[in-house]
């Protein structure tokens, strides 16, 4: 395994007076996809939030390329090259799918870093001067993993990528992923789905009540063991 460049250290944060993710480390180095698992509720999204700096740590460290990121607001992470796609709300509704796109770019408008992303997605490009708010749900989905590739980011944070999506299409999302991954790009992955996991995982913590219950190579563990944190 590659050195470790994004490191989170005895995470905890929650709600309020709720604390809801308890004392969580994880690390990820280039080229690597750490995955995380777990039931509905044991707090994934939390965690990913709190590491994209849109929730406070109460306890503990993120580590990014020799920096301390959980000290940074949400915008100071993603400039230092740290992008978050979030579960909910992934798109704005009201714009065109165009406008999705290009919003936070400098320039605000059409250059090629989508280009290859259209290839694989062509019903997206097909429907740029769409409102995003007309898409469903699952193209939504599509069009924020377009969205945050295009920012070609060092490291990635997905919460549920694959939700709604078509199968086709979610083959087509592992294949950039490894693709991404190859050229040494990171991935932290919120998913329920275990069959992309094998396609990109390459190790996997698995959440349980806020903590963790388990984690190792993805190989290692094998479908049968997650599927079981999963049902009970
Ligand atoms: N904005 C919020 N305010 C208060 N509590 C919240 C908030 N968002 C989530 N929670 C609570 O935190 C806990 C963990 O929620 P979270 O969304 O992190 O779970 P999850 O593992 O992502 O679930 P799912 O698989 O359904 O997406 C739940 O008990 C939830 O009710
Ligand atoms: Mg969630």
């Amino acid at each position: 395994m590659s050195q470790a460049d994004f490191e989170f250290e005895g995470v905890s944060c929650g709600y309020g007076d709720t604390v809801v993710v308890r004392g969580l480390s994880g690390r990820v180095g280039p080229g690597e996809v750490l995955a995380v698992l777990g039931r509905n509720g044991v707090g994934k999204s939390t965690l990913l939030k709190a590491l994209a700096g849109f929730l406070p740590l109460g306890e503990g460290q993120v580590q990014w390329q020799g920096q301390r990121l959980d000290t940074l607001p949400a915008h100071r992470r993603c400039q230092a090259g740290m992008v978050y796609s979030p579960q909910e709300n992934v798109v704005f509704g009201d714009l065109s799918v165009q406008a999705n796109l290009w919003l936070h770019h400098p320039a605000g408008r059409p250059d090629s870093r989508y280009d290859a992303l259209f290839e694989l997605f062509p019903r997206l490009r097909e429907r740029l001067a769409q409102t995003a708010g007309s898409l469903s749900g699952g193209e939504r989905k599509l069009l924020a993993f377009v969205r945050t590739l295009g920012m070609q980011a060092g490291l990635c944070l997905l919460d549920e990528p694959t939700e709604g999506v078509q199968p086709e299409n979610i083959e087509r999302m592992a294949a950039v992923i490894r693709e991404r991954t190859a050229a040494g790009q990171r991935f932290l992955i919120v998913e329920q789905n275990l069959s992309f996991l094998e396609q990109v995982a390459d190790t996997v913590l698995v959440m349980d009540h806020g903590q963790m219950v388990l984690n190792g190579r993805m190989q290692d563990l094998g479908r049968e063991t997650l599927e079981q944190y999963l049902l009970i």
